[in-house]
């Protein structure tokens, strides 16, 4: 089944994100013959860009982001066919007459009543302005099948995400609004719905009976680059454990859903959001930790202190580095702590999940026997390694008992051929379905900021004492270390497939 044909408005349509994944993503989907019949990419923005120069510049992303590039036979020009720029001013609502006019002229060249998508890839103090427009332009052209794609971040914290939900639902039926949160639409991500409820295996003993705790890392190995600006108004709890990494604890902790409805889903994720524990704010300092790189060296470069990055303040107090430890109140999770971390110029750019069971018992076997011994744990690598691993113990070949940890192991490479679509590809093609499902429903995303609300206050209000505390190229502070080596547990980093053996 194909998608309707649709009209595709790209606000920010000269902004990064659209070079990088946006026109990219619908590029390969088209190139898999994937976009609707009839279609059409219009992008907006201030910049003046002819048609001409707008789909040279999107080329040019093509050739440089696109996991297919340009195949020179034709098909970008092709596809670039349908592209086009639109010159506006978002605050300026007679501007918007030009996106009227276009999607009549489309209309009567197609013949059909088009569905319309505009995705919002601006910064989020503009989405008011632009959804309260589009409102009334699709209201007075009686334009009924139109969808809004937001991107994060959606509000900056709880009453504010609270507001622009209540703009955006007074505009827009909660079925309109997509908001994305680009994790979702990776497959190493998608796969752990398969994995979890699609076999046998693991789900009985998926709970605190066996399992001692889970850990979350999303380490990158680059620093703020050149979105200091943002970046001062966010900071790693706000731009990766509010939306990504508390996805992935919703996909790890979630019940078994009744259905693969979008609703079912989006609720069972809800329940995980809302059973996870509120830190009081005199606990904070137990459970959070924060982090913010200095200068240093990184394989013979030196980098920049991020309080000397372009668009940050020289006493800046943001993170870039946190570390968390969460409950889930339900249970299944009782008592299993869910350590989380991320942040900029971490030792590996590495994405990881890791279940670790509770131990085995040792007794019978003579001591020299385990030295090596470890309790069982899977290994979810999202990126860019993308494999699973069951960690189990062997018994080592040779005259006498001595066991030692080895990997069963799957992974994408060696078991699919066929090149993966990116997740914008899945996540853009969900909107031009109607499919919701990997989209954030409002409720979730106010239940997330709520989650990371006290810890957001106090940091706020109790300024660092040893901000830059972390150089670049390692695992982020000491209290990080600390965090998880107080109960006797530590990070597990690499699978050790690229480590060697452990
Ligand atoms: C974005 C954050 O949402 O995710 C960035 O704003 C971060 O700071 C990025 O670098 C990471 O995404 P990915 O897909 O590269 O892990």
């Amino acid at each position: 089944k194909k998608p309707e044909p649709t009209i595709i408005f790209i606000f920010g349509g000269s902004g990064d994100l659209n070079q990088r994944k946006l026109t990219p993503a619908l590029y390969n989907l088209w190139m898999d013959g994937l976009m609707p019949g009839q279609f059409a990419i219009v992008g907006t923005g201030r910049t003046d860009y002819s048609d001409e120069k707008f789909r040279e510049h999107l080329l040019n992303g093509i050739n440089e982001f696109s996991r297919r590039k340009d195949d020179q036979n034709g098909s970008w020009e092709k596809f670039a066919q349908s592209i086009s720029y639109l010159r506006m001013d978002v605050d300026n609502p007679a501007d918007y007459e030009g996106i009227a006019t276009i999607i009549s002229n489309y209309e009567t060249s197609w013949k059909v009543s088009a569905h319309v998508l505009f995705y919002l890839a601006v910064a989020p103090q503009l989405v008011p302005e632009i959804a309260t427009n589009l409102n009334k332009l699709t209201k007075a052209k009686d334009i009924l099948r139109s969808r809004i794609v937001v991107e994060k971040p959606f509000g900056h914290d709880l009453k504010s995400a609270q507001e622009l939900n209540k703009l955006l639902t007074n505009l827009f039926d909660e079925g309109q609004i997509y908001r994305i949160d680009h994790y979702l639409g990776k497959e190493t991500v998608q796969n752990i719905l398969a994995l979890r409820f699609a076999n046998a295996l693991f789900e009985p003993i998926w709970n605190r009976n066996y399992i001692d705790h889970v850990q979350i890392t999303a380490a990158e190995t680059v620093g703020v680059e050149d979105r200091g600006g943002y970046y001062e108004r966010s900071g790693a709890l706000r731009d990766m454990v509010q939306n990504h990494i508390l996805q992935l604890l919703c996909m790890v902790a979630m019940e078994a859903p009744v259905s693969f409805e979008a609703d079912e889903i989006r609720n069972k994720k809800s329940d995980v959001l809302n059973a996870i524990r509120k830190i009081k704010k005199e606990e904070v300092q137990r459970y959070a930790v924060r982090g913010q790189y200095s200068s240093g060296w990184i394989q013979g470069q030196q980098e920049k202190a991020y309080r000397e990055e372009k668009g940050v303040a020289p006493n800046s107090n943001v993170d870039t580095f946190a570390a968390v430890k969460f409950y889930i109140d339900n249970w299944r999770w009782q008592g299993v702590p869910f350590y989380v971390r991320t942040g900029k110029y971490l030792t590996e750019k590495t994405t990881l999940i890791t279940i670790q069971f509770k131990e085995a018992p040792k007794y019978a076997f003579p001591p020299e026997a385990t030295e090596t011994w470890r309790a069982n744990r899977l290994t979810i690598s999202i990126q860019p390694e993308e494999d699973i691993r069951l960690l189990f113990q062997a018994k080592r070949p040779g005259q006498t008992m001595s066991l030692n940890p080895v990997n069963m192991v799957f992974s994408y490479a060696d078991s699919y051929h066929e090149p993966q679509p990116e997740a914008y590809e899945t996540l853009l093609l969900d909107a031009l379905m109607g499919n919701p499902t990997q989209f954030m429903r409002g409720d979730q995303v106010e239940v997330a900021w709520e989650v990371i609300e006290p810890i957001l206050d106090t940091w706020e209000n109790r300024p660092p004492v040893d901000f830059p505390n972390y150089a670049p190229g390692t695992w982020g502070p000491e209290d990080a270390e600390a965090l998880i080596a107080r109960e006797g547990r530590n990070w597990i980093t690499l699978p050790p497939k690229r480590k060697g053996k452990e």
